[in-house]
């Protein structure tokens, strides 16, 4: 019975007509293998919600796989989605290299795939259909502008930088040096990981606020909003004042953030689109039914600042994630 299942799997992924595989009832369903990276952040978890809810609100065979945060375990997820010959393989990539070979074996077996949340570093073409998500480096950029924009032309930074070597923490780290060159009295003095989990971001901003340069800190930059609300207790702890002693700007918008900025201590939050699975499967229908000239290269998420001037308690009750 196993040979014959894997066989009928085996002909789906190489057969050159775009048809789903009929489930037991005989209906046809699209199968998605989906590698997530893990649940670091709260705007980790609600992309997890946005790709499950739309699969099951479309009858996708969803086979999803949590990484833990290891990209070995992402490579292995991949290899076994091949082995079972879904119809479509999508992930958000821990990091950027170290794809190539598995994306290869996917192409091989016929399998397309779509990147979802971030990119990956590959000297091939055609190893990736699509990719959908932020414009990390704009993120970055707003990040600058809103500080040069609101607080002014002198200041020490301090950086909670994301896991190193994923596309959002190169990227953001990109944009954000872009503005901030340009403005010499603004200067980057502090630069470290906080792995993008709120413990990591309160333990180094713990040490931060320990370190010889600790009185020049005058703005915190975050790469997402989780090291940020971290950063806010260790200011705390330390006696000072989040929000005015030390200006925070961050990326995501979750809730939790829009909240701190409505009580004063956070300033300006860079949006990042977690709600992208809806998208995710629209380019798997359209791939499925029209093939692969029918669907965009790339799709990049619309999103917005937040600080005080925007956020309001409706916006927040309004606010999905
Ligand atoms: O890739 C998106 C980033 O990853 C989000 O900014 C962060 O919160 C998440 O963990």
């Amino acid at each position: 019975m196993k040979k014959i299942v894997s066989l009928i799997a085996l002909a789906c992924a190489a057969s050159s007509l775009m048809v789903a595989c009929g489930d037991s009832n005989g209906e046809k369903k699209i199968s998605v293998g989906f590698s997530q990276i893990g649940a670091e952040s709260d705007w980790r978890k609600a992309s997890t919600e946005s790709i499950q809810t739309e699969a099951a609100k479309r009858g996708i065979d969803l086979q999803f796989a949590d990484a833990q945060q290891k990209q070995e375990n992402q490579i292995k997820a991949i290899r076994s989605f091949i082995a079972k010959g879904v119809d479509v393989i999508s992930f958000s990539p821990v990091v950027s290299s170290g794809f190539e070979d598995v994306l290869k074996e996917a192409k091989a077996a016929g399998i397309p795939v779509i990147l979802f949340d971030r990119g990956v570093d590959v000297s091939e073409d055609g190893l990736f259909k699509c990719f959908i998500g932020s414009d990390f480096v704009e993120e970055g950029r707003r990040a600058a502008n809103w500080i040069v924009q609101n607080v002014g032309e002198e200041a020490g930074i301090a950086e909670l930088v994301g896991t190193v070597g994923s596309a959002p923490a190169t990227e953001r780290a990109k944009g954000f040096r872009e503005v901030i060159e340009k403005h010499p009295g603004l200067k980057i003095i502090k630069s470290q990981s906080g792995d993008f989990t709120r413990s990591q971001g309160k333990e180094v901003m713990e040490q931060f606020l320990k370190s010889p340069e600790k009185d020049q800190i005058k703005v915190l930059f975050a790469h997402n909003d989780d090291m940020a609300l971290g950063a806010i207790q260790a200011i705390e702890e330390a006696g000072k004042k989040p929000g005015k002693d030390i200006i925070i700007v961050s990326i995501d918008g979750v809730r939790e953030m829009f909240k701190s900025i409505l009580a004063g201590k956070s300033n300006c939050t860079v949006e990042c689109n977690p709600l992208i699975g809806g998208a995710l499967f629209d380019v798997v229908e359209k791939y499925m039914k029209e093939g692969e000239k029918a669907i965009p290269t790339r799709i990049v998420s619309e999103e917005g600042v937040f600080d005080s001037k925007n956020i309001t308690q409706a916006v927040i009750d309004g606010r999905k994630y």
